[in-house]
């Protein structure tokens, strides 16, 4: 059945909600607070880098609207996601602020029932609130569902369309219904469960899988000692069932705009409850003693040859967005300009992104790989982008003050390197 949905927040997260929800034949309104966004949206421009995303909004365009009026959205709909961001703050708390403004903002507008989901990462408990919150407004009966979202920026639309898993928190028969219904063409596993449960379902599958990359970056860094390697390492533990191969490649560290803030957000949980999560401490340190190892690396190599030009491939916290939010690049970058190098960068979608995040000083922000690594004493890659494996890599040498690579993500093999005279050094590698 098709069902009336608004979407409050038109983010990554949103926007694709929306959209995959228009494929799906659902009606839906996306809002969002922001008017320069919505103005792009409603001229079929999308604001953010996302493969796959134009196409279907465009085909399915009549199903789906775009406003900055909350209150039309949310009378018009029977369901209404929140989308809005759940950023950290400072001290690695979770900023409920966007959270809070979005559910009392809906709370005034309920006129009749309605189901409110939750996609937003948010701690446990938040869905209870939002129940307290809209009491008070609205007397009769309405539900309040937790809906976590696992889709990865780069790959969201499949993400959505074809996931692991839809994890459905409710706490009543009617809204389960719905929310059934709404997911019916997709083909996953559904669990259903208690409000609680779904909430910390995603807060333990994303500490799960930054505790992965830790754990594979100290096999690494031993590796390292050991002479041996970390890619083969991964094989070898990742053909193991009870294992998998995913999240066990090597690297300068996690980045992003979910998982720093989620471990962090999960400590600090944890912390509340009164349980000091000493494992997940753990893995947020190893996570930025890799970005720290990385630097030292590089700083080693100018001194042996005598050089300060740097240039850095990749700017995003991974290949197919341009999110550099907690990008393990932006921190590298910013680690050695207080070393006073010189930084040429190139990233093929996150150069717009990044300087905003970046300080000014000593960085060129560069339009092809090439140009960044003219007169570099050193080749940093840093976000594996596919177009990097397709480049000549004579050419870069050639191009280059002195033929140092440093491969931070591992995407080449040091064999054809050597071959063309680079020396070139990965994560944990032989
Ligand atoms: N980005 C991801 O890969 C991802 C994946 C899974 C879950 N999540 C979670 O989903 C949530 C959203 O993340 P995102 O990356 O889409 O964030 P985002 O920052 O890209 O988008 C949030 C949007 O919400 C809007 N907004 C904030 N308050 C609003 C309000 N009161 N009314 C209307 N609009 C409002 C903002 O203007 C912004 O456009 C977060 O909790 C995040 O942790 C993100």
């Amino acid at each position: 059945m098709k069902r009336k949905i608004a979407i409050i927040g038109t983010g990554y997260v949103g926007l694709t909600t929306g959209t995959a929800l228009a494929y799906l034949g659902h009606k839906v309104i996306c809002v969002d607070k922001n008017n320069v966004k919505i103005k792009k949206l409603r001229r079929g421009i999308i604001p953010i880098y996302e493969p796959g995303l134009d196409k279907i909004l465009k085909k399915h365009h009549k199903n789906i609207d775009f406003t900055t009026d909350l209150k039309d959205a949310v009378k018009k709909s029977e369901v209404i996601f929140i989308c809005v961001g759940t950023p950290s703050k400072k001290d690695g708390r979770i900023e409920m602020k966007y959270f809070h403004l979005a559910v009392r903002d809906i709370a005034k507008e309920v006129q009749d029932y309605k189901v409110i989901v939750n996609k937003s990462t948010v701690p446990v408990g938040a869905g209870e609130w939002t129940q307290k919150e809209i009491k008070k407004y609205y007397k009769s009966k309405f539900s309040v569902v937790s809906n976590p979202e696992f889709l990865r920026e780069g790959s969201a639309v499949k993400d959505f369309l074809e996931p692991d898993r839809i994890i459905i928190g409710v706490e009543d028969e009617k809204a389960k219904e719905i929310m059934l219904d709404i997911y019916s063409l997709i083909k996953a596993p559904k669990i259903i469960t208690d409000v609680k449960s779904a909430e910390l379902i995603k807060y333990a599958a994303n500490a799960f899988l930054a505790t992965k990359i830790s754990f594979i970056n100290e096999i690494a860094n031993i590796c390292e000692r050991a002479k041996a390697d970390v890619k083969k390492v991964a094989e070898g533990i990742g053909l193991d069932k009870r294992i998998g191969p995913k999240f066990l490649n090597a690297g300068i560290g996690y980045g992003g705009s979910c998982f720093p803030k989620d471990i962090d957000g999960l400590i600090q949980i944890a912390n509340y409850k009164k349980y000091n999560f000493q494992l997940l401490n753990a893995v947020v340190k190893v996570n930025e003693n890799q970005q720290k190892l990385f630097v030292q690396k590089i700083k080693k190599i100018l001194k042996r040859v005598n050089g300060n030009t740097i240039c850095i491939w990749g700017l995003a916290f991974k290949p197919n967005t341009d999110d550099v939010r907690k990008s393990p690049a932006i921190e590298i970058i910013k680690q050695l300009q207080k070393l006073n190098y010189k930084i040429q960068t190139y990233d093929p979608v996150a150069v717009e992104n990044a300087t905003k995040e970046l300080p000014k000083k000593n960085i060129k922000f560069c339009k092809n790989p090439f140009e960044a690594v003219k007169n570099a004493d050193v080749l940093a890659l840093v976000t594996e982008w596919p177009e990097f494996s397709e480049l000549d890599m004579r050419k870069v040498k050639k191009l280059m003050r002195h033929p140092y690579f440093l491969d931070g993500r591992n995407q080449f093999e040091s064999k054809e390197l050597k071959k063309l005279g680079f020396y070139y050094e990965g994560i944990g590698r032989r």
